[in-house]
C-alpha cells in the first residue's frame, strides 16, 4: 500500500500521521520554536501550513514573500515534522478583490458579497481562477523538493461558503456547462419540462441562474444548477492538482472534503477520482445527542467515497468550535476517542484544526491541541498523550477496512429532497441517511457509506435511503446486483423520478416498482409528529404509502393511519437474491429489528458486542486490529486472543473500562 503522504526522509517505517491546522503567520517569530518544541513533545508528525496565508504570500500583484514560510518549513524540518502544504488559495487577499470585484460571490438575490470573511469567490471567475493558480505554481515551484514536503492541501473545504454564486459570469459559463450536456435548446425544453408555466426557452442567453423568483423556480433548473455549481469547484481542484502533479509529481495531492453533510450539494464521489488521498474534515455538534455516530457516518463516508482506500483526516476539533449556538466541550476522553473512532474506520491519521488557539479573528475561541490556557493545561496533556497513543499504533498503518454493507448516498437525490414542491416537506435526506446508519451502528454492522455511482459487487447488503431521482440504467443495475445474489432495502420516495426530476407514471416507486414487486398509487405522508403503528409492533413516522403487492410479499402491515390494512413492508426474491420496500420512516426500535432481518438472512458476518460498544476491524498484510470503543458507561470485558496495542494486556479476556479504547492485534497465520 502506498502511504497517504509523501513520508520524509527522516521518517523510519510507517507512522500514523499526527497534528493540524498550523498559523504562524498569525503569530510573532519568536513565538514559532515553541511551537516546535511543544509540537514534538505531543508527538506531532504532520501539520497543515498556509491555508489562509495568500494575502501574507502575495502582499500585492507580482510581489511575493515566501522568506517566513521558508523559515517556517525549514524549523519544521529541523524537528522532523511533515508539511501537509497548502496552494493557499482558499482565500483571496484585499487587493485582489479590490482589484477584480467581480471575484465576490453574488447571491440569488442578486446582492454581491463584500470582502471581510474568507472564501467568498465566485466558483466561475476567470480573474480569480487566473491569480489562484498563479499563487499555486509559485508555492508549487518553490516547495516542490523541500524536505518537510509530504502532501499537498488544494484550496480549503471547497464550496463551504460559496457552494453556488448567481452571478452574470455564473450565468455564462451555465449556459456552455449546458450547451456540452444537452447540445441543442430543444433538449434542454424537455428535459427541465419548462412548458410548464410558460417557461419554454428559445435561445440560450435566455437561460439564467435560477435566482430569486416570484414563486417556486423549476426543480430541474435548480438540480443542473447545483450539479453545475459542483463541477466548477471541481475545475478549480482538477486544475490546481494538474499544476501541483507537473511541479512535483511525488507529493500527493490533497483536499479537505466535508462528509457528510456537504455531500448534499458537492459531487464528492466524482471529486474522490481527482485527488490521490480523500481527506475529511468533521466536526460533531453539540446537540447531537450521539455524537459518536455521527464520527462514525463521516469516517464511514470518507472511505466510501474513495472506494475503500486510507483516507486522512484532516480536520477535527480538540473540543469545543466556535460557530454553533452554545459550543459544547469535549468531555474527559471524547477527543481521544473521536480520534481514534476516525483510525478505526480507516483513517490513516488525526489531525485537528487546529494546532495553537488563536487570539484574534473569528474563531478565537474555538479550541486547539494548544489551548489559550497553554501547555500547562488538561487539554495540552490530553493532546499529547494522544499522539503517544498513535505512535503505539505505528503497525496499523496501510490496513484496510472492509465492510459487507453499503449505504448509499445519491448526491443529486439529497440536493433534490432540500427543495419545496415535494409531496411533504418533512422528507429529510440527512435524518433518514443518519438513522438508517445508526440502526447498522448500534447492530454492529459495518457498513461502507458509498456515492449512488459506487461499484455495488463487493457488497451482500444495499440500503438505498430516499434514492429519489434514478434513471433506468441505474434501476438496472441495481436488478443485477439482486439478482446475483444481493439483499436490496429501498425506502420511501425512491425511484421516483428520473435524473430530470420527471415522474415515472405507471404507479410508483417508478423505476424500481418491478424490482421491488410493489405499486402505490397515491402518497400519504403524516403531519408533523404523527405516527402510525405496524402490525410487528414497531411504528413510523413522516410517511406512508398504500402499498399494493405486485409480485412481492408483505413482512408488515400499517394498522392505523392514512395507509392502514397495507402493506408497510415488503419483501421480493428476485434471481439469487431479495429486494425490501419500506414505505414509512420505521421508529429506532423497527430499524433495528429490520436491520437484524436483513443481516442474518444475507450472512452478514456480526459482530458480538454490548450496546453502545463500537467494534471495528483493519486489516492488515499480516494481523488484524480490532478496535474496541467503549462509548458507554460500564466497564465491558471481551474474549480476544491477541495483544493490545495501547496497554500491552493480552487476552483471552480484555477488559475495556467505560471511555476507553483498545486496540487488538491478532497475527494472521
Ligand atoms: C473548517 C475550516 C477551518 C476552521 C474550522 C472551524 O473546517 O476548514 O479553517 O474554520 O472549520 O471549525
Amino acid at each position: 500500500m502506498e502511504s497517504v503522504w509523501r513520508r520524509p526522509a527522516w521518517a523510519q517505517g510507517d507512522v500514523l500521521a499526527y497534528g493540524g491546522d498550523y498559523c504562524p503567520e498569525q503569530w510573532p517569530e519568536a513565538v514559532w520554536a515553541e511551537d516546535f518544541r511543544l509540537m514534538e513533545e505531543a508527538g506531532v508528525n504532520l501539520v497543515t501550513v498556509g491555508v489562509f496565508a495568500w494575502a501574507r504570500l502575495q502582499p500585492a500583484p507580482g510581489r511575493w514573500d515566501f522568506g517566513w514560510l521558508d523559515r517556517v518549513l525549514d524549523g519544521l524540518a529541523e524537528h522532523r515534522i511533515a508539511v501537509c502544504l497548502a496552494t493557499a488559495t482558499a482565500s483571496p487577499p484585499p487587493w485582489l478583490t479590490a482589484a477584480h470585484p467581480e471575484i465576490q460571490l453574488v447571491r440569488a438575490d442578486g446582492v454581491r458579497l463584500s470582502h471581510g470573511s474568507r472564501q467568498g469567490w465566485c466558483p466561475s471567475s476567470a480573474a480569480y481562477k487566473d491569480a489562484a493558480l498563479e499563487l499555486a505554481e509559485q508555492v508549487a515551484g518553490r516547495y516542490a523538493g523541500h524536505p518537510a514536503l509530504a502532501l499537498w492541501h488544494i484550496s480549503n473545504e471547497l464550496g463551504c461558503h460559496n457552494p453556488v454564486c448567481y452571478c452574470d459570469e455564473s450565468a455564462a459559463r451555465f449556459r456552455v456547462w449546458l450547451e456540452d450536456r444537452y447540445e441543442t435548446v430543444e433538449n434542454l425544453n424537455l428535459a427541465w419540462g419548462t412548458d410548464f408555466w410558460s417557461q419554454r426557452l428559445s435561445a440560450w442567453e435566455e437561460v439564467l441562474p435560477p435566482r430569486t423568483t416570484s414563486y417556486f423556480g423549476n426543480p430541474a433548473h435548480l438540480n443542473d444548477y447545483v450539479r453545475f455549481s459542483s463541477d466548477e469547484l471541481r475545475g478549480q481542484l482538477q486544475a490546481e492538482a494538474a499544476l501541483l502533479r507537473q511541479l512535483a509529481p511525488d507529493v500527493p495531492v490533497t483536499t479537505n472534503f466535508m462528509l457528510p453533510g456537504r455531500w448534499r450539494s458537492l459531487d464528492y464521489g466524482a471529486w474522490a477520482a481527482d485527488v490521490d488521498v480523500v481527506a475529511n474534515d468533521h466536526y460533531t455538534l453539540s446537540d447531537d445527542p450521539r455524537p459518536h455516530v455521527a464520527v462514525a457516518l463521516a469516517a464511514d463516508a470518507s472511505r466510501g467515497v474513495g472506494g475503500g482506500r486510507p483516507w486522512l483526516l484532516m480536520e477535527h476539533a480538540a473540543s469545543a468550535v466556535s460557530w454553533q449556538k452554545a459550543n459544547r466541550a469535549k468531555t474527559p476522553g471524547e477527543m481521544r476517542r473521536n480520534s481514534l473512532a476516525h483510525i478505526a474506520h480507516g483513517a490513516e491519521g488525526a489531525l485537528f484544526f487546529q494546532w495553537r488557539a488563536a487570539v484574534a479573528g473569528a474563531e478565537r475561541y474555538h479550541s486547539a491541541m494548544l489551548p489559550h490556557a497553554g501547555a500547562d493545561s488538561d487539554q495540552f496533556r490530553a493532546v499529547a498523550a494522544l499522539g503517544a497513543d498513535l505512535a503505539k499504533l505505528a503497525p496499523i498503518a496501510g490496513s484496510t477496512v472492509a465492510a459487507p454493507i453499503g449505504l448509499v448516498v445519491d448526491r443529486d437525490s439529497w440536493a433534490a429532497s432540500l427543495r419545496p414542491t415535494l409531496p411533504s416537506a418533512f422528507l429529510d435526506y440527512g435524518a433518514a441517511l443518519r438513522e438508517w446508519y445508526e440502526a447498522l451502528w448500534d447492530a454492529h454492522l459495518t457498513c461502507d457509506v458509498i456515492p449512488s455511482t459506487a461499484d455495488f459487487n463487493s457488497y451482500k447488503v444495499l440500503v438505498t435511503p430516499h434514492w429519489q431521482l434514478l434513471d433506468a440504467a441505474e434501476a438496472q443495475r441495481l436488478r443485477d446486483f439482486v439478482e446475483q445474489g444481493g439483499h436490496l432495502v429501498a425506502t420511501y420516495f425512491t425511484g421516483v423520478a428520473d435524473r430530470c426530476d420527471q415522474v415515472v407514471t405507471g404507479g410508483y416507486p417508478g423505476a424500481l416498482r418491478d424490482l421491488l414487486g410493489v405499486r402505490v398509487e397515491e402518497f400519504r405522508p403524516l403531519l408533523e409528529g404523527q405516527e402510525v403503528k405496524l402490525s410487528d409492533g414497531t411504528a413510523g413516522r413522516l410517511w406512508t404509502e398504500p402499498v399494493k403487492l405486485a409480485g412481492a410479499t408483505a413482512a408488515a402491515f400499517y394498522v392505523s393511519g392514512p395507509s392502514a390494512g397495507f402493506p408497510a413492508v415488503t419483501r421480493a426474491e428476485r434471481g439469487a437474491g431479495v429486494a425490501w420496500y419500506v414505505s414509512t420512516q420505521l421508529n429506532p426500535a423497527g430499524l433495528g429489528e429490520f436491520a437484524d432481518r436483513v443481516a442474518d438472512e444475507a450472512a452478514v458476518p456480526r459482530i458480538d458486542a454490548p450496546a453502545d460498544v463500537e467494534i471495528t476491524v483493519r486489516r492488515g498484510a499480516e494481523a488484524l486490529y480490532t478496535f474496541v470503543i467503549n462509548h458507554s458507561a460500564e466497564a465491558v470485558a471481551l474474549k480476544f486472543d491477541g495483544v493490545d496495542l495501547l496497554t500491552g494486556d493480552t487476552g483471552p479476556v480484555m477488559a475495556v473500562p467505560a471511555g476507553d479504547v483498545r486496540v487488538v492485534e491478532q497475527a494472521l497465520r
